[in-house]
């Protein structure tokens, strides 16, 4: 296999989370059972996971000069990812505010903080100076207009692109144009394309000529090819304690299968058993399999 070199512009949060196996009501006060302080953020979820998978990851961001922004610049080096393009600000680094109920489901506010201060030369230069670049992966916890460059950047020196369109927010036709593989889940889906992903017909009718896969939680995920031909992966089943970071431990893992040469439907299929173990554990990168256990799966 050759070696996956992939860079991620996007964020990196400290995820706060409160675990109540009932959610609260508004104006209402409930005791839950567990909080916990863990690393997240969906660019450094995806940067993490892809580099517990053996790719050399390089992370473009930026980092609050905080106890936060500390804490993950020493968990980037832990993992072994590139920090040479992770910058500081005096602006606090990005927290995310998660309630996890007693079905696994997770309501997350974030407040992106530093990571909206990522500047666009500097993600331009990031991409244009890593040797070897095979993909270039985002979401949207950043400004798009650092997206949009960065895409820019990687077509113009042939990489592959992949957009997890997470948490949506409207995308630019340039963007999409620019996005080789776009990762919605069922709700992005819906919001990109107005109705649910509910038939193969309508699978169909999105985005023609080019790469898609939404991701349907329990149910796996579907790849629409660029000929529209679509491709099932079902979930092996498990009892799901936590789903937060899912969608981004899939996103990694394909990333890493896809730049080591894996064809897509393999990729996918990588994807989605890691994505499956990680529901069955509490926390976005916490839920996690290293790369012993990654070994055990492939
Ligand atoms: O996708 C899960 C992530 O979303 C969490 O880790 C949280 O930080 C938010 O960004």
């Amino acid at each position: 296999m050759r070696p996956a070199v992939i860079a991620i512009v996007g964020s990196a949060m400290m995820d706060l989370t409160a675990y109540a196996d009932v959610l609260p009501e508004p104006g209402q006060t409930l005791a839950g059972q567990l909080f916990t302080t863990g690393f997240g953020g969906k660019g450094a979820n995806q940067a993490v996971m892809a580099a517990h998978c053996g790719a050399q990851v390089h992370f473009i961001g930026k980092l609050g000069d905080d106890v936060f922004g500390k804490a993950i610049a020493d968990n980037f080096v832990k993992v072994g990812i590139n920090s040479q393009f992770v910058e500081t600000s005096s602006t606090p680094n990005g927290v995310a505010h998660i309630w996890v109920d007693g079905a696994g489901e997770n309501r997350i506010i974030i407040i992106p903080g530093a990571n909206h201060e990522i500047e666009v030369n500097k993600a331009i230069e990031a991409i244009n100076s890593i040797q070897d670049l095979a993909i270039v992966v985002a979401q949207c916890e950043i400004k798009q207009e650092v997206t949009l460059a960065a895409f820019k950047a990687a077509k113009a020196r042939g990489c592959t692109t992949i957009l997890n369109p997470a948490p949506y927010q409207a995308l630019s036709v340039e963007l999409l144009e620019l996005t080789d593989w776009l990762i919605p889940n069922e709700t992005e889906f819906r919001e990109l394309h107005g109705t649910l992903p509910s038939s193969d017909e309508i699978l169909r009718s999105f985005r023609p000529g080019k790469s898609t896969i939404v991701t349907l939680g329990s149910e796996g995920a579907v790849y629409v090819s660029p000929t529209a031909e679509l491709h099932r992966v079902s979930a092996p089943k498990v009892t799901a304690v936590d789903t937060t970071g899912a969608g981004d431990a899939f996103v990694g893992s394909f990333a890493y299968a896809l730049a080591s040469g894996k064809a897509p439907i393999d990729a996918m299929k990588f994807g989605v058993s890691i994505a499956s173990l990680s529901v069955t554990r509490k926390g976005a990168q916490s839920s996690y399999p290293d790369q012993t256990e990654i070994a055990t799966l492939s």
